[in-house]
């Protein structure tokens, strides 16, 4: 579905990303982990045509980026790091603003938003301010935001940052059930059991480079993920 070849970003002095090459397959929950300053957030800006690449290629179902922009954005949905919605306008105007954004009809729109404001159980706060929200209402209307156009890849840059359990699990559900509709996923996290628990395979970046790439359970080898984790990223 995606794939990147020998990728990389320098800002300046700083290698963000070293050369990175790997493949994300149709229908996985693709998890990639690192230290703060790996390099996970400007892979996904590359990946979601927000940065071009300093050198390297990547395809998206075999298709090179340059010259099929917007046939790549159409299979986009974005879950960004840090929460970006106009505080002002109410849940449903946010997510109307999404749809028009995406040329969705005016009937369309509506269904959709009824749709997707059920599916994570803010019906109730459709008409408040998104900055009377708490902040796992926000997470979670940050996630439907992204969903509005029925992207076929999304991806979520820490989506469970700060949330208490009872809403990260929530939020595991989401992404369990956004997979099950045949969603390609790829996700970054700084909670390992959250990869354990919902990734099909987990990249580990240290310094910009892929140190490791495979299923949690080849991965570990008898250690905890963790473990793992921690002596890839020393
Ligand atoms: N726009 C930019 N200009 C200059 N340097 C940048 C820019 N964006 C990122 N960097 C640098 O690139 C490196 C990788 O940053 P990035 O945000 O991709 O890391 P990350 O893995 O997402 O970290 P975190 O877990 O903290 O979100 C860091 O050294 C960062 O300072
Ligand atoms: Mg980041």
């Amino acid at each position: 579905m995606i794939e990147l070849r020998s990728v990389e970003k320098v800002f300046g002095s700083v290698r963000a990303v070293d050369g990175i090459s790997f493949d994300i397959k149709r229908g996985e929950v693709f998890g990639l982990l690192g230290k703060n300053g790996a390099g996970k957030t400007t892979t996904i800006k590359m990946l979601t045509l927000q940065l071009k690449p300093t050198a390297g290629e990547i395809f998206f179902e075999g298709r090179a980026i340059l010259g099929n922009e917007i046939f790549i954005k159409s299979l986009l949905g974005l879950v960004p790091q840090h929460l970006n919605f106009d505080q002002d306008l109410t849940v449903e105007e946010n997510l109307e603003l999404h749809a028009r954004l995406h040329h969705l009809p005016k009937i369309e729109r509506r269904e959709r938003i009824d749709e997707l404001l059920k599916f994570v159980e803010l019906e109730k706060v459709r008409k408040s301010f998104v900055r009377e929200l708490s902040g796992g209402m926000k997470r979670r209307l940050l996630i439907v935001r992204a969903l509005i156009h029925r992207p076929k890849i999304l991806f979520l840059d820490e989506p469970t940052v700060a949330l208490d359990p009872q809403v990260r699990h929530k939020i595991w559900e989401l992404i369990t059930d956004l997979k099950a509709r045949g969603i390609t996923i790829l996700l970054t996290t700084h909670y390992i059991e959250e990869a354990e628990a919902l990734c099909d395979r987990v990249a580990i970046l240290n310094r910009g480079r892929l140190v490791a790439l495979d299923t949690t359970a080849n991965l570990c080898a008898g250690r905890s993920l963790e473990e793992t984790f921690i002596a890839l990223t020393k």
